[in-house]
């Protein structure tokens, strides 16, 4: 009896990081807004339990050029309200081949850095797996991206912010679409998820939404349009998600089956813009202060993330994995209420 306790405390002390003494923190990928909030999160939390914070700019990109400047509390401060991220953010190729990464690990060894939060989407999630896993450098990974599509969280930093910008977006076009009686067609971000134009379809009261992976015919949609149309119904807004069609497609295909005239409009880059919402700063600051205290646990290769108003933490690997949109109940709702 003795003897199995002993073996299960090696083996726990095992699984344990050494005392983290100094983190780097980096934002990659396309940023989000509220990605400010999370570094200033991670390096206030980080200083005040006695860990040092060095800030590693332009993603891994930085990384592997050294570009990394320690970070106080005052350098995170007037930032918790402003989008993009201070500390710059790339996609880098060269990160994802060995030599890169070798470089990448050799600068962070000269750095003293003994563990890391990446803070960012997929592509950056997939870096920090190869350096946790292959290298052995521990990572913490909070979830930053506009498309909301890792797993083990309810929102991702920036995904609220984005379906505002969206929609309101969406409701100017509402006003020059009833005014000139015309048909819009609005593509979204999102990549293959349609998370940000199932939101803004169903709380900017649109016609229909084109979503990735979910079948439609558009001659249903023209059908519907013309049917509209004699009962007096002149304007209508589609939303296209970028993964499941292009507006410019959808648009000509509408205006030669209906002869309607129609517009298409992408809203592209702004929905990456603008201050963080309330939500977005408050899920930032929490899943900050969740990633260093994991680090302080002794855990890595984890992602953070809220499931309701609880932190959850899972597997770097399973975060990554394709995220399933339940949309059909909203979808349904938002027909039903046309
Ligand atoms: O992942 C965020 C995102 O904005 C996607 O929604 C979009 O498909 C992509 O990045 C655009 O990437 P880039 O900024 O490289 O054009």
């Amino acid at each position: 009896m003795a003897k199995k306790k002993a073996s299960r405390s090696v083996t726990k002390r095992k699984n344990q990081l050494p005392r983290v003494k100094r983190i780097g923190v980096l934002t990659s990928g396309g940023e989000g807004a509220g990605m400010n909030a999370c570094v200033r999160a991670v390096t206030r939390y980080a200083l005040r339990h006695g860990i040092e914070v060095m800030g590693i700019y332009r993603g891994y990109a930085g990384m592997m050029n050294e570009e990394i400047q320690p970070l106080t509390h005052r350098s995170v401060s007037g930032i918790i309200n402003e989008g993009g991220t201070f500390l710059k953010t790339s996609r880098s190729a060269e990160f994802m081949t060995e030599d890169g990464q070798r470089r990448a690990v050799e600068v962070l060894k000269k750095f003293g850095i003994d563990a890391l939060v990446v803070i960012g989407g997929e592509g950056s999630y997939q870096g920090a797996i190869r350096l946790e896993r292959t290298w052995g450098i521990p990572c913490v990974g909070v979830p930053g991206t506009i498309d909301n599509d890792i797993n083990g969280t309810d929102s991702t930093i920036g995904a609220d912010t984005a379906v505002n910008v969206a929609l309101d977006a969406i409701d100017k076009i509402r006003d020059t679409a009833t005014s000139m009686e015309r048909i819009f067609v609005v593509e979204v971000m999102g990549r293959n998820y349609g998370f940000i134009a199932l939101k803004v379809a169903v709380t900017g009261g649109v016609e229909e939404v084109l979503l990735p992976g979910r079948k439609f015919d558009i001659y249903d949609i023209c059908h519907d349009i013309v049917e509209g149309n004699l009962r007096g119904k002149v304007s209508w807004i589609i939303v296209v998600a970028e993964g499941a069609a292009k507006a410019v497609d959808i648009a000509a295909q509408i205006h030669d089956i209906t002869g309607l005239e129609t517009r298409e409009v992408t809203l592209g880059h702004i929905q990456r813009g603008g201050r963080p919402t309330a939500r977005d700063r408050m899920l930032a600051t929490r899943l900050g202060a969740a990633a260093i205290d994991l680090l302080m646990s002794g855990k890595s290769g984890k992602s953070v993330g809220v499931r309701g108003e609880e932190i959850v933490v899972v597997d770097l690997e399973t975060a990554v994995q394709p995220k399933v949109l339940n949309s059909e109940e909203i979808y349904a709702l938002m027909k039903t209420l046309t």
